[in-house]
């Protein structure tokens, strides 16, 4: 499974950059607004950090202005995947702007019929949002499970990115559905990667290492 990193901020993804395991990032309207400046430069210098797929969402809400938007956005460099928002605008939107070979990424999808359509579009990446369906007693993870089923029945190629993941289980169950993506916020990718257990054996390791001459210790 691919780990993409949900956010907007720079300096989150100059580090999960460093650790060798970010695949690409996803941001959104609010994680832009949350770093207080150009939108245009902001995903310009992401592209600068990262090689796999950017998505950089539009704000217009008629298929036109989309599809303006989105090539605009799409210029700034090929791993830009233009985010368009599950509606029957950004349906049509994404039907022009796979004929222009343009990478989309349908955003806001709370049910597996939805992913049906994005698909049918020729959407890239379709991002059903299993946080926000979690958040109102509906189990997010269902919707992914039918999508996979689903374009696994036909063949569908468009990616399945798991968006909206609060916790670290949310991850997990991601990788066992058969996710190709999921989309990371900072917080949970270091939640990933902590255990009490690997930190107390280092401790241990190292404390029993010190028990050793110089001598013994040489190598
Ligand atoms: O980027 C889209 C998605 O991951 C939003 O997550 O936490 O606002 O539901 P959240």
């Amino acid at each position: 499974m691919k780990i993409f990193i949900d956010t907007a901020n720079i300096e989150q993804i100059k580090e999960a950059a460093s650790w060798g395991i970010l695949d690409g990032v996803t941001t959104n309207p609010t994680l832009v607004a949350r770093e207080k400046r150009n939108f245009v430069e902001l995903v310009k210098e992401i592209h600068e950090i990262v090689d796999g797929p950017i998505s950089a969402e539009v704000v217009s809400l008629n298929a036109p202005a989309m599809v303006e938007e989105a090539r605009r956005l799409a210029g700034i460099g090929k791993n830009i995947a233009v985010k368009i928002p599950l509606t029957c605008d950004g349906l049509k939107a994404v039907k022009i702007l796979s004929r222009e070979k343009i990478m989309t990424n349908v955003t806001l999808c709370f049910s597996a019929t939805q992913g049906l359509l994005a698909a049918k579009a020729g959407a890239t990446f379709i991002s059903p949002f299993i946080g926000r369906l979690d958040d109102i007693g509906h189990e997010g993870m269902n919707v992914v499970r039918a999508i996979k089923q689903i374009y696994a029945n036909y063949g569908y190629k468009t990616q399945i990115i798991v968006a909206s993941i609060r916790h670290p289980l949310h991850v997990l169950e991601a990788a066992r559905a058969g996710a190709d993506i999921a989309t990371v916020p900072f917080d949970v990718l270091e939640k990933l990667l902590k255990h009490p257990l690997t930190d107390i054996g280092i401790d241990r390791f190292l404390r029993d290492w010190q028990k050793l001459s110089d001598k013994e210790k040489n190598f």
